[in-house]
């Protein structure tokens, strides 16, 4: 799957380290021109891809560091575009002869900027926007030729340009939401300087996946494993107007599924799609393993081992089968190294299908983000349940419960998480967090209800907001918000006499229980 011939040429990214490659890739994706990341290669390795423009990340070293990441300077010599951002914009400085200096103040955050002489890059731009800046280091003075467009109290160059070049560069960071008009500088540079065409699209993105499908597994026979969630329905979708009635689709049901979440999986790929359905009830063979365990990465284990057992006596049974879906997306790409795309990394998406299957893999959604992987679906016929739906561990529920997992306890909770999410819904607040679901607990504690003293679980509530689950924040709710689900929680749920709310963010705690 990886010689893509995208139907236009990329505008890459090269990441120099820089905590937001990937956001900008998404916003000049955002502005439909497709965008790659890569390391810092060589002029003729970039020239390999064809681009359109390239953009150079921030990065978290000084040019001038021992360490620093350089680029291979013919690269300006090339005459495709480049805008530097941040450490981008001071490496072209440094390269070609104008001067970067140490500050003894940086500037972080929000940022006002004055302009100067008129500019292509930030003509949607007004005298006293705030931009965002993150940087110690700051250009000193322009390379010969080079303008100067912008500056703000630190940064006596905050933005400049070269038409002739067609060098382009900025201190701040426009590809982050704080920056005002951050969104038209990325624009300005693709559209007015590099004539790039809008022609990554949802449309472009499925008909290019279902050809490139199509050409790997011509008339074999292909086998998916659904979790439930959005990644894999939405390379299934895909897949299967691949190929048709050669997918084959698996769907175990461990029992410890969110609330709804097997017969929305089974009604979208019965009713709307043309595959083979095979839907396993696997629910006592998962609690029967599960019965007496504790430890959190026992359970992890012994879930992950079964569901593989499971999905192999499927896949022994369909000998003519060659190919497996997974829905690897571009993140977990780029993460086994920018421009190593070509990288399988062995990452699992369903439950942890090993190497050794002796399938060869399909990866239709490789090169999209999970924005781009909404949107395909949505454009599939998925339903916004499954499109939309929050992001789920594959043990399930069972992280979501300290101590043993049982029938009993699994239904508390899943009828705790509907509730929860219910009321988050109703809120308008669904696509706001990350993630919000219920957690037993394996404490008891007193309280009383009606005339009756009960002896009985807390839920804890979880509620984040995230970018990436690498970090998180708990979610400020609404007070009236905490009190509506409390109170539905404690008299719609049998076992449960209080709720607590887990105000912990991440680090130090983690999104999940376990
Ligand atoms: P933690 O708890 O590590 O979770 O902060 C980060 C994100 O990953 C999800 N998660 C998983 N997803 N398999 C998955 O596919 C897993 O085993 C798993 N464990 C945690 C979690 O829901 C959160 O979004």
């Amino acid at each position: 799957m990886d010689n893509i011939i995208w139907p236009n040429r990329p505008v890459l990214i090269v990441d120099f380290g820089a905590q937001y490659a990937q956001l900008i890739a998404r916003r000049v994706r955002e502005a439909h021109v497709y965008s790659e990341i890569v390391r810092p290669m060589s002029a003729q390795e970039l020239m390999d891809f064809n681009p359109a423009a390239i953009i150079f990340s921030g990065g978290p070293e000084s040019v001038y560091a021992a360490n620093s990441v350089d680029i291979d300077t013919e690269v300006y010599d090339l005459g495709i575009p480049i805008l530097g951002i941040c450490y981008g914009a001071q490496l072209i400085a440094r390269d070609l002869n104008g001067v970067v200096g140490k500050t003894e103040k940086g500037e972080y955050g929000r940022t006002e900027i004055h302009l100067g002489s008129s500019s292509k890059l930030l003509g949607s731009v007004l005298e006293g926007d705030n931009v965002w800046m993150s940087h110690r280091d700051h250009i000193v003075s322009m390379p010969p030729d080079f303008r100067t467009v912008a500056q703000s109290d630190h940064s006596p160059v905050a933005a400049f340009e070269n038409d002739q070049k067609l060098l382009y560069g900025v201190q701040f960071h426009p590809e982050v939401a704080h920056t005002d008009h951050g969104q038209e500088i990325i624009k300005s540079f693709l559209f007015k300087v590099a004539g790039c065409s809008r022609n990554w699209t949802s449309t472009s993105v499925i008909e290019t996946a279902i050809d490139q499908v199509r050409s790997q597994v011509g008339e074999e026979k292909v086998l998916c494993a659904l979790s439930g969630g959005v990644d894999s329905a939405v390379a299934a979708a895909l897949v299967n107007r691949a190929v048709g009635s050669n997918l084959t689709c698996v769907f175990v049901d461990t029992g410890l599924m969110r609330q709804g979440e097997a017969e929305e999986v089974e009604a979208a790929f019965t009713r709307d799609f043309k595959t083979e359905f095979i839907h396993i009830n696997a629910k006592d063979r998962f609690f029967s393993r599960l019965k007496g365990v504790r430890d959190p990465e026992e359970k992890r284990k012994i879930i992950g081992e079964l569901f593989i057992r499971i999905f192999e006596e499927v896949a022994n049974e369909k000998v003519d089968v060659k190919y497996l879906v997974q829905g690897t997306l571009y993140p977990d790409v780029v993460e086994s190294g920018p421009g190593n795309a070509s990288v399988i990394k062995s990452h699992h998406n369903v439950g942890g299908l090993p190497d050794d299957m002796n399938f060869e893999l399909v990866e239709p959604l490789r090169r999209l983000f999970k924005d781009e992987v909404r949107i395909v679906g949505s454009e599939l016929g998925l339903s916004d349940e499954i499109v939309f739906r929050q992001p789920f561990p594959g043990p399930g529920l069972a992280v979501r419960i300290v101590g043993e997992v049982t029938p009993e306890r699994v239904g508390i909770v899943r009828a705790a998480d509907a509730i929860v999410l219910d009321e988050i819904r109703r809120a308008g607040l669904e696509r706001e967090l990350w993630q919000a679901f219920a957690v037993l607990a394996d404490v008891r504690s007193v309280g009383v209800m009606g005339d009756e003293r009960t002896y009985a679980y807390p839920i804890i509530l979880r509620a984040v907001t995230s970018d990436d689950a690498m970090t998180a924040d708990f979610a400020r709710l609404p007070y009236d918000l905490l009190e509506k689900i409390a109170s539905r929680v404690i008299s719609e749920v049998d076992g449960v006499n209080r709720v607590a709310y887990d105000i912990t963010s991440k680090p130090p705690g983690t999104i999940e229980w376990e």
